[in-house]
């Protein structure tokens, strides 16, 4: 497993390193297939919270360590050989390569992809644009273990479990299209994740496509796989039957409303802003199970970490501190964020919350890095003098 591994990374700082170079777009080489998969899938996290903080660079050890710890994780070298070919088989006709990538396998899965914008020809061109400026954090098959953010904590997403953090749609939702833009104009604050803000904008849509495809493909395999190795779902389902129900919830993604417009509160320090803001800190303070300071301690300067769907530890923001909200700080991004949570790491939604609740929950978390923006009783208690 070593061996291929490193082989496998051999071959992507290979396809990495040819992508440099002013506008030029290489294709990929047309024999290149997606390699399978062999590392270990996370089918349950451990209930008692993590000690501390991954390591850099040690995700495989780390993941290893989760069942000893009460979670379960499997191994794709455990899949009978024979289920692993025909796996790999219907991948392949399916999704394609590289070079040639598509969303096939049923009609109603083409048909769903064509509504996604997710044809043949946008599919080629995102992907070279995800060579060029991805690869080599998000690697070929988007599992995140490029080489260039090996290191990273947290780690580059593995966008194979289909799952994600900043999203405006729902719970435990998929992204919109536009949703996936927005995190790669804005980059993701306190993370290794760049802005990819100054590429023309019809490029950036053009590489949230390949995201997408990246992520159907790879949650059909780690469907099928976890089906087979102990994890939930049928392991008699035929991989094709995977691939429908995945591009629904991307189709309704895009079908969600939007995010309401925002109050007109005032400037930030003035009576009416102040008046949200003591609303927002009472609320998120409450005495109640679950509310905010339940996870972030002393607003996040005393994080209480807790296991991500991906089996790595997530930290709740610390939300004193000025430039470290990952999904934007914007109206829209903190409405979405409060009303939605953040299901891939645990963070509850509030369905039960008004409009003005969630709204003044966002006045706050705007607020609490600047006490000058705080009234006096909220500074107080959130920027206590020593
Ligand atoms: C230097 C490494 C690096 C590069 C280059 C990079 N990313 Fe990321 N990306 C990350 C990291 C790290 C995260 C995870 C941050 C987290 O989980 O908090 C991430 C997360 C993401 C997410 C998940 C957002 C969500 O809502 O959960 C998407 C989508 C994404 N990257 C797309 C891209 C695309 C497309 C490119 C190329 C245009 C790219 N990234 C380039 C490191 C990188
Ligand atoms: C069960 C634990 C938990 C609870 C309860 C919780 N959060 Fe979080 N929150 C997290 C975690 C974990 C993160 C870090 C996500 C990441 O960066 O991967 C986070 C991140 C955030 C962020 C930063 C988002 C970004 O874009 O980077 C904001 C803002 C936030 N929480 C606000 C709130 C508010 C407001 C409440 C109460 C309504 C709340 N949280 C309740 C766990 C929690």
């Amino acid at each position: 497993v070593v061996s291929r591994w490193a082989a496998t990374r051999a071959a992507v700082v290979a396809l990495a390193a040819a992508a440099g170079g002013c506008g030029s777009k290489p294709d990929y080489p047309p024999n290149l297939v997606f390699p399978s998969r062999t590392d270990r899938l996370v089918l349950k996290t451990p209930e008692t919270p993590p000690a501390a903080q991954n390591e850099p660079g040690k995700l495989d050890e780390d993941l290893a360590r989760l069942d000893s710890l009460g979670g379960k994780t499997a191994l794709p070298a455990d899949l009978p050989a024979a289920t692993r070919t025909d796996l790999d088989r219907f991948l392949k006709d399916a999704f394609g390569t590289p070079a040639a990538p598509k969303v096939g396998g049923e009609p109603d899965a083409t048909a769903a992809a064509e509504g996604l914008g997710l044809t043949p020809d946008q599919l080629a061109e995102g992907g070279k644009l995800y060579r060029k400026h991805c690869l080599q954090c998000h690697n070929l098959t988007g599992d995140g273990r490029g080489p260039s953010g090996f290191g990273g904590v947290p780690p580059p997403r593995d966008f194979r479990r289909g799952a994600f953090k900043f999203v405006s749609t729902g719970h435990g939702a998929k992204p919109r299209r536009a949703d996936l833009v927005r995190t790669l104009t804005e980059g993701l604050k306190g993370t290794i994740m760049p802005s990819f803000g100054l590429l023309p904008e019809g490029e950036r849509e053009l590489m949230a496509k390949y995201v997408t495809y990246l992520a159907v493909r790879g949650e059909t395999e780690y469907q099928a796989l976890a089906a087979h190795l102990g994890g939930p779902g049928d392991p008699s389902a035929p991989p094709e039957s995977r691939v429908g129900p995945i591009l629904a919830e991307w189709v309704k993604a895009e079908q969600a409303p939007p995010v309401p417009a925002a109050p007109d509160d005032g400037e930030p320090g003035s009576a009416s802003h102040y008046d949200a803001v003591r609303r927002g800190h009472a609320l998120f303070t409450a005495k109640a199970e679950n509310s905010c300071v339940t996870c972030h301690e002393d607003f996040g300067r005393k994080p209480v970490l807790r296991y991500d769907v991906w089996g790595t530890v997530a930290k709740p923001a610390d939300l004193t501190a000025t430039n470290v909200i990952k999904g934007g700080a914007r109206d829209q991004d903190l409405y979405a964020r409060v009303r939605f949570g953040i299901a891939p790491v645990g963070m509850p939604a509030h369905p039960e919350l008004t409009d003005r609740q969630v709204w003044d929950l966002v006045r706050f978390v705007q607020s609490a890095p600047y006490p000058v923006r705080l009234p006096e009783d909220v500074r107080a208690a959130v920027h206590p003098r020593p």
